[in-house]
């Protein structure tokens, strides 16, 4: 990493500040003992020019569209890859050779099935309950069954710790899905690979042989899921991986790291789109209403936002979306469909592309605008869209629990703020 320097001056004090360049991207200047010499905080609400860490996982460079995981392109990775294959990637470094990936995958089904006092926290839940809420609930509580063996020192444990997470959600997220409908838990199957296996814990009923699981269990939407998993696996320094990091400063247990990244990821401005997109081509109903709605988004009296519209890093093109639109196509042709929000949904698109705010805010379909409609017809429930997403951003949320905790350095995350409230003033005295 290459050093050179900025200045700056307060108060007839001058400071030479490190300026960093990493292996690619911006410049960054390191602010770290700004406050000790010169007695100055920076103020950055939402992050917008400021890096929390230093990684070697993810890049990406908005303006140009590129996403790189340790350094191979998303495309290549997506034509060329299983996200077994990607997992194993992110969390080391490199791909694995036939015999690392046989040793990881054989290591990762070993780790599928739950605990059986775990599987019986699922009666709990109102049968009503967003399977999200449940995610939160469950995958948190994995901390209660491997908090007292673990040694957070010890990198093996960490180790560990990772690949069960990885391993069990998938088992947890279906789990989530047969409670919300009634069905009892699938048990997972070590013989089928991680996308099939998910899908037969999903949808497999009592008494179906292999055979008749074939309509779910189909090569098209093996290999749409797949894709996916391969696109959301990791985005670099995002709201919900930034609060696995900063839960983990502080040496929390892992689970409860990743139960807090759940929760970030939930909201509609991260992973939550992809929901929020199905909800809003209801609410849009038909082609007609779409000038009604674009003039919604563009009203900022109002707060009606294009929802999978739009991204802080992307200012050009999102490329997970120039993926996900082909393999859309691509599934929508394997499993036709005269669902009306398919028509809508590609209407709208090709509206907002034209539309003159949108273009100059620079505003282009994300991820998730298509994810959601490819999910739809896989016939995946909505309620379960971003619990998907969760799926796939585990390998990218272990990883960077995993880089953060080999860190001999690493501090406990506490940002500063810029206090706006009452001046200090004396309680009121009380009459005797
Ligand atoms: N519809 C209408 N206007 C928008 C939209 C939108 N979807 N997104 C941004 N804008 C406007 C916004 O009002 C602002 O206008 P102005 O400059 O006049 O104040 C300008 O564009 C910049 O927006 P911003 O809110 O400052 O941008 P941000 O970087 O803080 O937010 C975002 C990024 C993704 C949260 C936002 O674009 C958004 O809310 N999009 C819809 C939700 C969505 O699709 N989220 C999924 C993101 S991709 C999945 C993931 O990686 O998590």
């Amino acid at each position: 990493m290459s050093k050179d320097s900025i200045s700056i001056g307060y108060n007839a004090k001058e400071l030479k500040l490190p300026l960093l360049r990493g292996t690619l991207g911006t410049p960054t200047v390191d602010i770290g003992k700004l406050n000790k010499k010169l007695g100055i905080f920076t103020y950055d609400p939402g992050f917008v020019s400021t890096a929390s860490c230093k990684s070697d996982i993810t890049f990406i460079d908005g303006e140009k569209g590129v996403l790189l995981y340790r350094g191979y392109p998303i495309e290549q990775l997506a034509k060329q890859s299983t996200f077994l294959e990607v997992s194993y990637l992110l969390m080391n470094g490199e791909l694995p050779d036939e015999k690392r990936l046989s040793i990881f995958t054989n290591d990762l089904s070993h780790h599928t099935i739950l605990h059986e006092s775990l599987s019986g926290f699922f009666s709990g839940f109102h049968y009503d309950a967003h399977p999200m809420a449940m995610m939160v609930g469950v995958v948190g509580s994995l901390s209660a069954f491997y908090h007292s063996q673990l040694d957070m020192n010890d990198p093996e444990h960490r180790r560990i710790s990772a690949m069960r997470l990885l391993a069990k959600i998938p088992t947890i997220a279906a789990a989530c899905y047969r409670h919300s409908v009634g069905l009892p838990q699938v048990y997972p199957r070590l013989d089928l690979g991680y996308c099939e296996n998910f899908l037969n814990m999903m949808f497999s009923r009592p008494g179906q042989t292999y055979t008749e699981q074939n309509d779910y269990i189909d090569p098209v939407t093996v290999e749409a899921l797949n894709l996916l998993f391969i696109l959301h696996a990791d985005h670099e320094q995002n709201a919900s991986t930034s609060t696995v990091r900063l839960a983990g400063s502080t040496g929390a247990n892992p689970y409860a790291c990743i139960a807090a990244g759940i929760s970030a990821l939930w909201g509609p401005a991260h992973g939550g789109a992809n929901e929020a997109v199905l909800k809003m081509l209801v609410e849009i109903g038909t082609v007609d209403n779409i000038p009604k709605y674009l003039a919604k988004a563009k009203d900022k009296n109002d707060p009606f936002r294009l929802m999978g519209f739009g991204h802080r890093v992307y200012k050009n093109f999102d490329p997970r979306a120039t993926i996900t639109r082909d393999t859309c196509h691509a599934v929508l042709e394997r499993f036709p469909s005269d669902d009306p929000l398919f028509e809508l949904a590609l209407a709208l698109e090709e509206h907002a592309l034209k539309d003159d705010y949108f273009i100059e805010k620079k505003l282009y379909p994300n991820i998730d605008f298509y994810s959601g409609i490819i999910y739809r017809a896989l016939k995946i429930p909505e309620n379960m869209f971003t619990v998907m997403f969760v799926i796939a951003r585990t390998a990218g949320w272990v990883s960077h629990w995993l880089e953060m905790m080999d860190e001999p350095t690493h501090r406990i995350s506490r940002p500063r703020q810029l206090y706006t409230g009452y001046d200090q003033r004396d309680y009121p005295t009380k009459n005797a």
